[in-house]
């Protein structure tokens, strides 16, 4: 198991959530390169996956093939891959003063599986407290895009045109994905002091811009990012 909460943790923990199509994963790769210009060391990691466990247990996951599988079965599955991810990347990197960027964390479990998928929140919330030794995001940004066009963006950057299928995920109904949306913007307005919600409907340099304002407030409050020992 992971250690306990925050345990030797000096660097920063930044998670990226939205509806699929809100482009976290373009944002993630930004804000990657602008610390990293700024001399920072930054690893940025996805879930679910970041480990060659996690990526194995990816592909079961997201396999359109699959369609009979549970929510429990989801459950646990995305939170062992977090599980793995918590131990063997993020916490020595946050032990080791780094910056880590997480393309999704667990609140997408408390989302897709609780609010969209049906699960009680609280027995999600109590495997992912266990799976991750309680480890929260100091931030999450939120993406938050309409579920519509989130979905048409994907499918207008995807193989195949008017074929594309999307992973399993993807593949669910639009219900499925308005209930996601509506889900994250509870989530953070629950929690407005780690939550940063930001329209992503823009282009990416202007979403990039808005992250960035929020960053550059997080770097001030935390000067020992750049005080690392050598
Ligand atoms: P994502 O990395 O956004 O997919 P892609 O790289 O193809 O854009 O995430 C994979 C899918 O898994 C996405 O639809 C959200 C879903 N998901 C959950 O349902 N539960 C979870 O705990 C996580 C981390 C992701």
């Amino acid at each position: 198991m992971p250690e306990a909460n925050g345990k030797g943790k000096r660097g920063l923990f930044l998670s990226m959530e939205g509806p699929d199509g809100a482009g976290k994963t373009t944002q993630a790769s930004l804000l990657k390169e602008r610390l990293e210009n700024l001399g920072l060391e930054v690893v940025l990691t996805r879930e679910p996956g970041g480990t060659l466990i996690g990526e194995e247990i990816r592909k079961i996951l997201l396999n359109p093939d699959f369609q009979e599988m549970t929510v429990a079965c989801e459950i646990l599955l995305y939170s062992a891959a977090r599980a793995q991810l918590v131990s063997q990347c993020i916490y020595p990197s946050l032990r080791q003063g780094f910056i880590i960027i997480s393309d999704r964390y667990l609140d997408s479990n408390i989302v897709y599986q609780g609010f969209a998928g049906g699960e009680k929140l609280e027995i999600i919330n109590k495997i992912n407290m266990w799976a991750t030794a309680q480890l929260l995001p100091d931030v999450t940004f939120l993406l938050d895009i309409d579920a519509e066009y989130g979905l048409l963006r994907l499918q207008r950057k995807g193989t195949g045109g008017a074929n594309w299928r999307g992973d399993r995920m993807e593949q669910k109904e639009l219900e499925f994905h308005h209930k996601v949306r509506q889900g994250f913007l509870q989530l953070a307005s629950l929690d407005p002091g780690r939550f940063f919600v930001i329209p992503a409907g823009d282009e990416p340099e202007v979403v990039h811009e808005k992250i960035w304002g929020k960053m550059q407030e997080l770097l001030g409050k935390n000067p020992l990012l750049f005080l690392r020992e050598p």
